[in-house]
């Protein structure tokens, strides 16, 4: 599938009316996400979780790949902004009887539907649909193919805000199965924007895209330069649902040199912060002690994702509807 830049994710005013990529957001946009987002985090404390931002809307969340983390807090971002929410499951729609990508988002169209968050195998198929829909509805890439997860690496950077004040400065490290990982593309680019001093990869050859350094990434051929100084550092998961072919000489060699351990760990700074999207394969990619140790804010990143994702569909329907106001005048 195509995901060119004929779809605009922004309005005429340079609003975001989808979320469909980080390539191509300024940094002031990409700072009032995080913004929105910090302003829905106390919602969270309330007696009653709910803002009425969304009321009257209905939300789909339409996944044709599995998902833990980012579907449900799609689902508890839109609740609480009291959306209605629709969870179309894939296994047992008509998708499975051979119905078309279009034709299923026709049918839920046909709903009166006011946004789709997508997640699918194809990279490009979040931007095909915001090609064919509707004006007035907005669409949320939730991760397409090895392409690109907006909201994943915006709650990364909201994360890595919250503890380090800044991103601007930073040495973040990337390590792990960059080839396949969406998620690493579209950190690298949030990161590059953002400011970040620099942004190193580290993975087996067979597992680094060619033209990783073209996106503002550094290659580091060894784990421990990698590490040296670093002030964030992020593991990946070895993708192997999307290896066909042989990627890895065997799962123990990979961590003997690549793994993310305690030891390894004492060099990057002293206040370094361990991040990792999940899901994790703990003593493959990462040890265990470094998952639940003092520096892992990983399942802060996983709290972060619901305001995030709120700041997302809060931002893409207030487009929707300034543009629908301008019109009526
Ligand atoms: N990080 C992430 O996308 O996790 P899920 O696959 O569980 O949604």
């Amino acid at each position: 599938m195509q995901h060119n830049a004929a779809c605009s994710q922004l309005d005429q005013n340079g609003r975001l009316r989808h979320f469909l990529s980080i390539a191509g957001l300024s940094r002031e946009l990409l700072t009032e996400i995080m913004d929105t987002a910090d302003s829905f985090g106390s919602v969270a404390d309330q007696a009653v979780k709910k803002v009425p931002l969304l009321r009257g809307k209905t939300v789909v969340n339409l996944f044709f790949e599995n998902s833990t983390r980012t579907r449900t807090t799609f689902e508890l971002a839109a609740k609480r902004l009291s959306a209605d929410v629709l969870n179309v499951n894939i296994s047992t729609s008509s998708a499975s009887k051979g119905e078309s990508l279009l034709d299923t988002i026709r049918n839920l169209q046909a709903m009166h539907v006011d946004m789709f968050v997508v997640r699918h195998a194809s990279s490009g198929a979040a931007h095909f649909i915001a090609r064919h829909i509707a004006p007035h509805i907005s669409v949320i890439n939730a991760g397409d193919g090895s392409h690109a997860h907006p909201t994943q690496a915006m709650l990364d950077m909201f994360t890595i805000r919250q503890f380090k004040g800044q991103i601007e400065g930073l040495i973040v490290v990337i390590i792990g199965d960059i080839l396949h990982s969406r998620v690493a593309r579209s950190q690298i680019r949030a990161l590059t924007t953002l400011g970040a001093q620099e942004v190193r990869v580290i993975a087996p050859r067979t597992l680094l895209p060619d033209d990783i350094q073209t996106i503002g990434a550094r290659v580091y051929e060894q784990i421990d330069y990698a590490l040296a100084g670093a002030d964030v550092v992020i593991g990946l998961r070895l993708q192997k649902e999307r290896m066909h072919g042989a990627f890895l000489p065997s799962e123990h060699e990979y961590f003997s040199r690549y793994g993310l351990t305690e030891q390894r760990l004492k060099l990057a700074k002293s206040d370094v912060i361990v991040m990792h999207p999940g899901p994790i394969n703990r003593e493959v990619e990462i040890e265990s002690r470094v998952v639940d140790g003092d520096r892992s804010v990983i399942l802060k990143q996983v709290s972060n994702g619901i305001a995030i994702r709120m700041a997302t569909m809060a931002l893409t329907m207030s487009s929707h509807n300034q543009t629908r106001s301008q019109q009526q005048k």
